[in-house]
């Protein structure tokens, strides 16, 4: 299977959440999470801004519809009936989509975090990866100071793999350390049969 024969499902719910591809039109819910969230996310994030406009957002959303069309990589929104929550997606970064390899980045926001969404959105996105994507293993990177991360990913049953040392810049530039998170397709699954859902 290639980025060229898959068609990528768009969307998957959850309980109360949906996740799904952004879409033309998504940009305002976009800058209105992210602007009211940048002190919570600006420790971690890079990509975080204070001021971020409307069009900027909208220019974004369609860059990532695009992109997930294409099947380069699977950003994905957070929603909550018409309110966008947070962001994830399965990141390409080791390796084409033939080799069954995603990395899921995330991020909730302000308002909502520390209410067990991430670890809901978490293990919606393992349960579907593996029910409805071609995924053998998924990733789940972390500065090692981001303590919530870190819980995330252990509640929803991801091994630490190993700790890389000085692997990358910090937000404020100085080199900071970072978890490797990692949890396989199951077996049953792997070869075809039913698989159970995640228990967060
Ligand atoms: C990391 C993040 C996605 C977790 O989502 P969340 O909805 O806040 O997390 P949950 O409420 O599901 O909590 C998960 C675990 O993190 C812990 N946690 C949550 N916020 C915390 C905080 N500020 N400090 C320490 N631990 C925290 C919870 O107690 C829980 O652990 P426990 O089972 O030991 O009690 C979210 O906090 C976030 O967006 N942070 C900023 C961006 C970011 O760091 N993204 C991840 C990059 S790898």
């Amino acid at each position: 299977m290639t980025a060229n024969s898959f068609l990528a499902p768009a969307e998957h719910t959850a309980g109360e959440i949906t996740i799904r591809a952004y879409r033309p039109g998504d940009g305002p819910a976009l800058q209105r999470a992210v602007v009211a969230s940048y002190e919570h996310l600006r420790p971690w994030m890079p990509w975080a801004k204070a001021e971020q406009s409307v069009e900027e957002s909208e220019a974004l959303c369609r860059t990532f519809a695009g992109r997930y069309l294409l099947g380069e990589e699977f950003t994905m929104g957070i929603w909550i009936g018409d309110e966008l929550v947070g962001g994830t997606g399965y990141m390409l970064r080791w390796g084409p989509l033939e080799q069954g390899n995603a990395e899921i980045g995330m991020w909730i926001a302000a308002a909502r975090a520390g209410q067990g969404l991430g670890t809901r959105a978490l293990a919606a996105m393992i349960a579907w990866g593996f029910a409805d994507w071609p995924w053998q293993r998924l990733v789940w990177l972390c500065d090692t100071r981001n303590i919530a991360s870190a819980r995330t990913a252990e509640r929803c049953g991801l091994t630490r793999e190993g700790t890389f040392r000085s692997d990358a810049l910090a937000v404020d530039g100085s080199r900071r350390d970072t978890h490797l998170y990692a949890i396989l397709r199951p077996v049953s699954a792997r070869q075809g049969g039913p698989f159970p859902p995640v228990v967060a």
